[in-house]
């Protein structure tokens, strides 16, 4: 599909969603979650109607689905691989999954392999300390992880 028709379905969309709340700053954050969901990121189109709508600057918007971590700015693939390198995960060799990570996959994190299969994330803590190091496949957590454990776990959704 040309660039220009994406752009139009994301705005109708938008504009569909938009709909649902009154236009309000305060909404942003609901309005941001439902686009999040319809297109598992949120499209730089559907920023530039949102500001439009609501009166809003796109840095703001920027701003905000950047702190926080459940918004993205590009697709993921079908199975998302976070790693944390949150403190504790650190201190127990987290930065190796990430390295075997990006050499398995050949990407680099907030990218996507070329079949869309997998996406890498590194994470600030997911909440699951006792366990580190962590790393979870969409949200699957896997903890005390070792370089052979995830690369055992890469090797299952490689071959689904
Ligand atoms: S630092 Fe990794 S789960 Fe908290």
């Amino acid at each position: 599909m040309e660039e220009k028709c994406v752009n139009q379905k994301v705005e109708t969309e938008t504009k569909e969603i938009l709909k649902k709340y009154p236009k309000e700053r305060s909404r942003l954050i609901a309005i941001l979650n439902d686009i999040q969901e319809k297109y598992g990121y949120i499209p730089k189109h559907a920023q530039m109607v949102i500001s439009e709508e609501l009166s809003i600057p796109m840095a703001e918007i920027y701003g905000v689905i950047t702190f926080y971590s459940r918004f993205t700015l590009a697709p993921k693939g079908k199975y998302n691989i976070s790693i944390c390198l949150g403190t504790a995960c650190y201190v127990k060799g987290s930065q190796k999954l990430l390295d075997r990570a990006k050499e398995r996959l050949k990407i680099e994190p907030g990218q996507v392999t070329p079949d869309g299969k997998f996406s890498i994330d590194d994470v600030r803590c997911v909440g699951a300390c006792g366990l580190a190091p962590v790393f979870m496949v969409n949200d699957e957590v896997y903890g005390n992880a070792t370089v052979k454990q995830f690369d055992e776990v890469i090797d299952q959704y490689m071959n689904k």
